[in-house]
């Protein structure tokens, strides 16, 4: 049940190791998805289980996608059964040792090289807890551990870089790397921060770095489980497009009242600042590029995008904010990015849908983006929350540090509080023009998106969306850019999607790809296509183009024959770099 829960954020095999009441460890995995762990658990003619176990989905990284290779894994006596999130960066040299030291290995993960350690500590007599201390201590590398011991049925679980939580129940003690697989038994739980390791059932035994510590606060869970049921949907992803003029609202309802009194900056606490560099990956960095425009448009701040797993080329600057941008607070290249050299002199504002993350305990400041549990590989309504905290932040900063005026926020806030009810009715256009156009295009090979200023992230999220859940090529370009060779692939028929935020300029760069005979579908202003955008001059861009462009993407994903919900070779948290 908490690993179907976990489903969504994307696996390749899955497995178990349960305690018996006859003091065995039954080790169940397969390559198959979680009904197939469901069956092998159906068919178990074994002794019953006495509630201690450990669970795992696997994202293969080292080694092959094998029953042998999924999780958990085991020392040589079969003692330690093992799951692990992370990486051990130095498994290679590890594992010779170990095996030196007599070890047999049987798969090529670096996870297990984390039993041999703790079984080494073991047979030294060391006490679990600690040995699990020992064998950390010369692991490099992140991880979310959870060690499950088969004599004595303790579970020890540890955390450093990677996000792990323990709750306590009536009916036991429960921990994960991801409260949505608990939420339907846990009220509240505690954060595991770095170098922390716990006992479950003995929160009294928190450790942090060697040291032993008081449990950490505990946190509300922020949603139970049935939020992420489908209810009545076919998929996660159509539910939450679905979501989004309610979350719109939701979000602006918890931050509209600190926009144009500049509340919202000045309760963050943060230094002013004289540029803006946005650190973010996929949909997360086109959302950063909404906010960019905004603070260059409005403000006149000179602002710089960048992707985390590139932050480390840039130049450090004393007088920038950075704002980390993330739904998911854990995206591994995010992590490194903020940390590195280059940015890492300046204050990190973490924009993030999840409060309890990585990220935001990294950073020294942190805005919600409150979308809610989403559970579709794409992000849909998480975007939309990111673009609209982020304005929301932007102009309260800009009220605060006097770049814009009160009266002008105002004006803004009244246009944002309009947004919600924009993507109603972008929802209900699109579900009507989409259908037919989908049936003219399924077969096309590649797609172009373009758009120019304010419209350019929303093209490069419609193309996102498009070749992540159809796999067809999909690519996004500034309009202007065409002419200096992406025009060559335009040829009769080739579909061109025009981000039309009403920039005149458009025109011509349309005009160049209908005289080579490709097709053009706009998407904006009132006169396109799918006319949905009836605000082109809002600083944050014509943000309900979104949702033709997600409906787009999935109705053509499901004519393909697609899982809209887990694409192919995607996972929704991706803590690797
Ligand atoms: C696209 C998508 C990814 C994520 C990216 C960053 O639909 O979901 O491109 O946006 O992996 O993830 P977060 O926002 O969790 O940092």
């Amino acid at each position: 049940m908490g690993l179907r829960r976990l489903e969504y954020r994307g696996y390749d095999s899955v497995g178990m190791a349960l305690r018996t009441t006859g003091g065995d460890i039954a080790r169940l995995r397969t390559t198959g998805r979680i009904g197939a762990l469901e069956a092998l658990l159906d068919d178990w003619a074994g002794p019953r289980f006495d509630g201690a176990g450990i669970g795992h989905t696997r994202w293969a990284t080292h080694g092959a996608v094998t029953e042998g290779n999924a999780h958990p894994h085991v020392d040589c006596a079969g003692q330690i059964s093992l799951v692990h999130n992370g990486i051990v960066e130095n498994a290679a040299s590890l594992r010779a040792e170990l095996d030196r030291a007599g070890h047999t290995f049987v798969t090529t993960v670096d996870s297990e090289v984390l039993c041999h350690l703790i079984e080494d500590e073991r047979r030294r007599g060391t006490d679990l807890v600690r040995a699990l201390q020992n064998a950390l201590a010369r692991v490099h590398g992140s991880w979310a551990l959870a060690v499950l011991e088969q004599g004595s049925g303790r579970i020890i679980v540890a955390a450093k870089g990677s996000p792990l939580v323990v709750g306590h129940t009536a009916e036991g003690d429960f921990a994960a790397s991801d409260i949505a697989a608990i939420a339907d038994w846990v009220d509240e739980y505690r954060v595991l921060g770095d170098g922390d390791i716990v006992e479950l059932a003995r929160p009294d035994s928190w450790r942090r770095g060697g040291i032993v510590i008081p449990p950490p606060a505990l946190t509300r869970c922020p949603w139970r489980g049935r939020d992420v049921e489908l209810n009545g949907y076919t998929d996660y992803m159509a539910k939450e497009i679905d979501e989004q003029p309610e979350a719109a609202a939701r979000v602006l309802d918890e931050l509209a009242d600190g926009i144009a009194n500049g509340a919202l900056w000045e309760q963050l606490n943060l230094p002013p600042f004289e540029r803006l560099r946005v650190i973010g990956c996929g949909t997360s960095l086109n959302a950063g590029n909404v906010l960019a425009n905004l603070a260059r448009r409005l403000g006149g701040v000179p602002t710089t995008t960048v992707s985390g797993s590139e932050a480390a080329q840039e130049v450090p600057d004393t007088a920038q904010l950075v704002v980390a941008m993330s739904q998911s607070g854990e995206t591994a290249d995010v992590l490194r990015g903020v940390q590195t050299g280059a940015v890492g002199i300046s204050p990190v504002l973490a924009l993030t849908n999840n409060p309890q993350s990585t990220l935001a305990r990294l950073a020294d400041a942190v805005v919600g983006s409150s979308a809610g549990p989403e559970i579709g590989v794409a992000a849909t309504k998480t975007f939309i929350c990111q673009v609209i905290s982020a304005a929301a932040l932007m102009i309260s900063a800009l009220v605060g540090m006097n770049r814009v005026s009160a009266r002008s926020a105002a004006a803004l806030v009244d246009d944002l509080r309009r947004v919600p009810d924009q993507l109603a009715a972008a929802s209900a256009v699109a579900k009507c023009v989409i259908p037919p156009l989908v049936d003219q295009f399924a077969a096309e090979a590649g797609f172009i998106f373009i758009g120019r200023g304010l419209g350019l992230p929303y093209a490069a999220e419609g193309a996102l969306k498009l070749k992540e859940l159809t796999y067809r090529w999909a690519e996004h370009y500034p309009a202007g850019e065409l002419k200096h060779g992406p025009l060559a692939l335009v040829g009769v028929g080739t579909p061109v999607i025009v981000i039309d935020n009403g920039d005149p300029k458009l025109a011509g760069n349309v005009a160049e790809v209908r005289a080579r005979g490709g097709h053009v579908i706009t998407v904006g202003c009132a006169g396109g296509a799918i006319p949905v955008v009836d605000d082109p001059a809002a600083p944050w861009g014509p943000i309900a183009a979104t949702v033709p462009l997600q409906i787009l993407a999935r109705t053509m994903a499901l004519a393909l024959g697609r899982d809209v919900d887990k694409p192919r070779n995607l996972a929704k948290s991706v803590t690797v770099e």
